[in-house]
């Protein structure tokens, strides 16, 4: 696996082609398929759950799934998640009523866990569960739809944060979701993300391949 991974939300792809997509994109380079799970309670709006996931792995889609849930409460949600075959678990914070057990709830699972933060959401989250995260996946936007304009405030906060992971010692993967695309996201790698989610900058594209091509360039150079 490359130092980078390119993990395109499918929010963007045509739902009506879903598993086609889905492939595609991974032929076109990408690593992780980022699944975007939203409830019409912890966010504005409404989009896919587990069924959809078993689907897609039904549908020959071996790659990692990453799964960024959007939804309150947490914790119940889990097990159907890991048998429809997740790999990476993401859920907010503010959104469950302990998070180290929703972590720990993940981790027996077998798939990998991790925290997500908001724009205002504070960094202090991660402090006491550090040792139970694979991956701390910052917002750049305000969760609950695609195509939003990147916050530029951000920038500090993954320095911040790519410090607190680098003090830790750990493996932990650090991930931006939220208007990234080819013409920021050099910038956003050299605050130190290493995983990058784009949903509009590549399904908004003709050729998936061309535009994960460059961005690849863009972090490489
Ligand atoms: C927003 C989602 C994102 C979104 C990203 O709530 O978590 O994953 O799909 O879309 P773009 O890349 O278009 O900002
Ligand atoms: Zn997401």
């Amino acid at each position: 696996m490359s130092q980078f991974i390119i993990a395109p939300s499918i929010l963007s792809a045509d739902f009506a082609r879903l598993g086609e997509e889905t492939l595609n994109v991974l032929k076109a380079g990408a690593d992780w398929v980022h699944f975007d799970v939203m409830d019409n309670h912890y966010v504005p709006n409404l989009t896919i759950g587990p069924l959809v996931l078993e689907a897609l792995r039904n549908h020959g889609i071996t790659a990692p799934i990453d799964v960024h849930l959007m939804v309150k409460p947490v914790d119940r949600i889990i097990g159907d998640f890991v048998k429809a075959g997740a790999s990476i678990i993401t859920f907010h914070p503010e959104a469950t009523e302990h998070v180290d057990r929703s972590l720990a709830l993940i981790k027996e699972s077998g798939c990998q866990a991790g925290l997500v933060l908001n724009p205002a959401t504070p960094v202090h989250w991660l402090e006491h569960v550090m040792d139970k995260l694979d991956v701390v996946l910052l917002m750049s936007v305000n969760p609950g739809f695609g195509g939003q304009k990147f916050i530029p405030q951000t920038l500090e906060k993954i320095k911040q944060v790519r410090q607190l992971i680098d003090q830790s010692g750990r493996d932990i993967r650090l991930e931006v979701d939220g208007g990234v695309k080819v013409s920021n996201i050099a910038e956003i790698a050299r605050a130190g993300a290493d995983t990058f989610v784009a949903g509009s900058a590549i399904f908004n594209t003709d050729d998936y391949q061309h535009t994960i091509t460059e961005m690849r360039q863009m972090i490489q150079q």
